[in-house]
């Protein structure tokens, strides 16, 4: 879409998966290796950017990253809680908070929270549908408090996408999921990355606050 991009991920090797992107796509993508749930990491992240070459502008936030620690709450670790919430949901406070201001002066934008289904409630996941179910907070009020900057913030709810997070799953289960899903398969990154294409797009250009599924069906 001709954005230059700064991929930001805790594995060591998020610049050479960068470099990867650019070269096969003839996009600018740099990656920088942060731990987005520390805002003091996120604050050097952010004021590094201000010296790096060409982006001094902020058009775009994407706030993607996640882990799930699945357990019946009845077992659930304090340790289980805490990271769930800080990485899925103090993420972007950190990231949204750190980086505003640039997007503020830039007299437009658009931010992207990736949520999850399961904020609706799941069983062994009430962290992570704790976490999600805030994400959803966070976008609407955000998308009111900063409607005056032309800033528009969405969320997307994704179904069961094959990613690293959902391959852990047993094949009985996926298999399982898949007969509740109308579209009768799971979904692929593209299928998420797409509604982030357009949400962030100026075709979008009248839509924030919302909150957009991508399950194939499986939540309506
Ligand atoms: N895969 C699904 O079915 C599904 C469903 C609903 C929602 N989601 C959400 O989609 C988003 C992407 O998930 P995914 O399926 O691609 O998972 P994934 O595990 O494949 O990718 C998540 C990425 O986040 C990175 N990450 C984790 N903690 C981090 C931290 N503290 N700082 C920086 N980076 C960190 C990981 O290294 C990894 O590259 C997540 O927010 C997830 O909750 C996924």
């Amino acid at each position: 879409m001709g954005y230059r991009v700064v991929m930001v991920d805790l594995k060591e090797d998020v610049d050479d998966r960068a470099r990867e992107i650019s070269n096969n796509t003839g996009s600018f993508c740099i990656g920088r290796v942060t731990d987005v749930s520390d805002y003091l990491a996120v604050k050097n992240l952010a004021s590094s950017l201000d010296d790096a070459e060409n982006f001094s502008k902020l058009d775009v936030i994407v706030n993607n990253a996640g882990v799930n620690l699945d357990s019946l709450f009845e077992n659930m670790s304090y340790e289980q809680w805490d990271r769930v919430l800080k990485v899925d949901l103090y993420s972007m406070f950190n990231v949204t908070k750190n980086l505003l201001p640039k997007m503020i002066e830039n007299g437009h934008g658009s931010i992207v929270n990736i949520s999850s289904m399961s904020w609706m409630g799941n069983v062994g996941q009430a962290n992570y549908a704790a976490a999600k179910a805030g994400v959803i907070g966070l976008t609407k009020t955000l998308s009111k408090e900063l409607a005056r900057h032309k800033i528009r913030v969405n969320a997307i709810c994704p179904g069961f996408i094959d990613t690293p997070m959902t391959r852990a799953v047993p094949e009985k289960y996926r298999a399982r999921f898949i007969e509740r899903i109308p579209l009768r398969r799971v979904g692929e990154p593209l299928d998420v990355a797409n509604l982030v294409g357009f949400l962030v797009s100026e075709e979008a250009a009248y839509i924030t606050g919302e909150v957009i599924n991508v399950s194939g069906g499986l939540v309506m």
